[in-house]
């Protein structure tokens, strides 16, 4: 077998390009919009305290996993499946992982542009003053105003699904790594800001207390399961994102560290946004269940009440934008790479057609903030959205990281494994042992619990 030093399409010039570009996908909509609403509907605490747990127990042996894999096999996660699976004479059936992962990428960017276009609209909304005062039930108005109109949230849905397609056909060296550099930091500084305004709301310490105390009589297993399925979603683990961007890592980084390091950049994001959202929540009499609109029915009080509200806030919502797109960006990009790879196409067309795909399965999300609203068009009591985001978020990637787990520590050749993580010995057996027995089993106990078997 030919070793392959770098990926046809490129490599990052550094490890600092890899550890903010996985940082970039990792951050996003599920820490600020997702972890709240959540945590909220799943009774706080307990909630958090199960998402922490899998982010050390499942999340980073996976993400350690997921990169080494990619860096081996340096190719699309399809041909790194099937060249990883020869390399280790086992079944070329393998890439199927590929395969579920391009469809889990499709099905969450198709729901998470239309999201995102939330943001749009709301920087929109902020640079024009309109939460100067603003109070509960206004944001509430305002915030129905958007989603019952499927023409607005189209157009918000299609800008996105442009912008992303943009940065995705310019590649990795062009379009990635320059999109993420001054983001993420500018991000984080809003969010001490807006912890800042919620410290002072008088609600603090309820808010730190509903996300820090865990009161165990509220979690259902199905609240387990969508805790676990969160650990996923927000490291952008189990479809292969982490595993594209990781064949574009140049051999010396240390994967462990990078993984460390990334998911808790990422945790410590989730928080704040949790600190900045639930003291308001509280301070308001909102509802901590209100479901995906929280962010957009809290967050506008804050900003129209602090000084300098206005700037804040569009700064704010541009930054969620921002973490959005770079994000985005990692959900397409194993489609484009194998398209490129299988196909023979242009970067630029790849990225067409995968973005127009998406944007057509959006549709389906957006009509179920109005016309598909109803419960004539819910199935099991959940909306095509919700069925979606559950079917991917809970579903999808956990198995895609039980079968990561499974090919890692079962199938790969050890030798190989030692030669691609390079660290030290008993981290090796503490990674190997979580991924080979405790990360499969803890997937499998948590799924046969959330539909009671066990
Ligand atoms: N992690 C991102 C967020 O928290 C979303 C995301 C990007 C993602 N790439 C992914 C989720 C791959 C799952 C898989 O917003």
């Amino acid at each position: 077998m030919s070793e392959k030093r770098e990926s046809m399409h490129g490599q990052w010039s550094n490890r600092w390009a890899f550890i903010l570009a996985a940082t970039g996908s990792a951050v996003g909509l599920g820490n600020i919009w997702k972890f709240p609403y959540i945590t909220g509907e799943n009774g706080g605490g307990a909630f958090v305290l199960i998402y922490l747990l899998c982010i050390a127990v499942i999340g980073i042996p996976i993400m350690m996993a997921e990169i080494m894999l990619g860096r081996r096999g340096r190719r699309s996660p399809i041909n790194t499946m099937m060249h990883l699976a020869q390399e280790s004479k086992v079944s070329a059936t393998w890439k199927l992982l590929g395969v579920a992962g391009v469809i889990a990428g499709f099905l969450i960017l198709s729901y998470y542009s239309v999201i995102a276009g939330w943001a749009v609209a709301y920087f929109f909304r902020s640079i024009s003053s309109v939460f100067v005062g603003v109070t509960a039930d206004g944001v509430a108005t305002i915030f129905n105003d958007l989603v019952s109109d499927p023409e607005r949230l189209l157009a918000w849905h299609t800008l996105f699904i442009v912008m992303t397609m943009v940065i995705v056909a310019r590649g990795v060296r062009g379009g990635l790594e320059k999109a993420v550099r001054f983001l993420m930091p500018s991000l984080f500084v809003l969010l001490v800001i807006l912890v800042g305004y919620a410290m002072n709301t008088d609600y603090f310490l309820k808010g730190l207390s509903f996300l820090f105390t865990p009161d165990f009589s509220k979690i259902t297993a199905n609240g387990v399961l969508i805790a676990m399925g969160h650990a996923f979603f927000t490291l952008s683990l189990g479809m292969g994102a982490i595993m594209v961007y990781g064949s574009y890592l140049p051999k010396s980084t240390s994967i462990a560290k990078a993984s460390i390091l990334i998911a808790m950049a990422d945790t410590m994001v989730a928080l704040m946004a949790g600190m900045a959202i639930f003291p308001i929540v509280f301070a308001n009499d909102l509802a901590p269940g209100a479901g995906p609109g929280l962010i957009f029915q809290t967050l506008p009080i804050a900003f129209g009440h602090m000084p300098g509200g206005t700037f804040f806030g569009t700064l704010f919502f541009l930054l969620l934008v921002f973490a959005a797109w770079s994000s985005a960006i990692s959900l397409i990009e194993p489609m484009v790479a194998w398209l490129v790879e299988n196909r023979g196409m242009s970067r630029v067309k790849a990225s067409v057609w995968s973005g127009f795909v998406t944007w057509l399965i959006g549709i389906g999300t957006i009509f179920s903030f109005n016309i598909w609203g109803g419960e004539e068009y819910q199935l099991f009591g959940k909306t095509f959205f919700d069925l979606l985001d559950y079917l991917t978020a809970n579903i999808m990637l956990p198995l895609g990281g039980l079968f990561i787990a499974i090919f890692a520590a079962w199938r790969m050749t050890r030798s190989d494994v030692i030669d691609e993580l390079k660290i030290n010995e008993n981290m090796f057996k503490l990674w190997f042992f979580l991924v080979r027995y405790i990360t499969p089993v803890a997937v499998i106990i948590v799924f046969l619990n959330a539909i009671g078997i066990v």
